[in-house]
């Protein structure tokens, strides 16, 4: 969701500014994601580097997040929209997972879509955690060094437990990744939007789910496009 500071800065406004718009568009995207059937939907709200803004943004952003979960809890709930978490969590303020620990649990049974926010999330990260916890259970006997394997490494991911994203869009103009769900994007596809974060609309979103919806995916395969990773229908844009 990039593009909050230079959407301020075009305006002659604090930054901070730019987050609050920032997160009303998150709300419309929610909304838009779970009318079109999306099954699944990960934000990257916040990375591992992002502690290191000045103070005051950082503040602002735990404050616009604890509002956003605060604030959305009962629509989330409503809709069957699943509330979960990604990163290094133990690292939010106590006034974020005050609101966040309460939605992830009463939300656990909700089925219709997951949306996952990555908060202090880092693609590296993830991949060295989970590194790390295969390491510890070899050197503990529980299994052997050929037991890890790129499906091992997998399980271990808890941004894929939703599987494997589909299609990454970025917005803000820049075409990079950003350290953003590393080992899942192997196949993904991409999306790039010249739109900034907080102008991003529903139209938009349309935009990118029929850009997807014209590529053909093969996974390395030759011959007939496969079905998406989690063999869920291709969606169907009308209108
Ligand atoms: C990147 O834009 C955006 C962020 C670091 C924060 C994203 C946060 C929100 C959209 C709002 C709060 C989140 C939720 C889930 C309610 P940037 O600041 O790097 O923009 P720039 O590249 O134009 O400076």
């Amino acid at each position: 969701m990039d593009g909050n500071g230079r959407w301020a800065q075009l305006r002659a406004r604090p930054r901070v500014e730019g987050h609050r718009e920032g997160s009303r568009a998150v709300r419309r995207i929610v909304r838009s994601a779970r009318r079109l059937g999306l099954r699944a939907l990960t934000l990257y709200a916040f990375s591992e580097q992002n502690w290191a803004r000045p103070e005051e943004e950082v503040d602002t952003l735990m404050l616009l997040l604890r509002d956003f979960l605060l604030s959305e809890r009962d629509e989330l709930l409503d809709n069957g929209i699943r509330l979960n978490a990604v990163g290094n969590l133990a690292r939010l303020p106590g006034v974020v997972r005050a609101v966040l620990d309460p939605l992830r649990r009463d939300s656990e049974s909700s089925s219709e879509m997951t949306l996952t926010l990555a908060l202090s999330y880092g693609g590296r990260e993830e991949i060295a955690t989970a590194a790390r916890e295969l390491a510890a259970d070899v050197a503990s006997g529980k299994i052997k060094p050929e037991d890890v394997t790129e499906r091992a490494l997998h399980g271990r991911m808890p941004s894929l437990r939703v599987g494997d994203p589909d299609l990454v869009i970025r917005t803000g103009g820049e075409r990079r990744i950003s350290n953003f769900l590393l080992y899942g994007l192997a196949y993904a596809e991409l999306h790039f939007a010249d739109v900034l974060w907080p102008d991003f609309a529903e139209a938009d979103l349309y935009a990118a789910v029929a850009s997807y919806q014209s590529r053909e995916r093969r996974f390395g395969l030759v011959g007939k496009p496969a079905v998406p990773s989690d063999g869920a229908p291709v969606l169907r844009l009308v209108g």
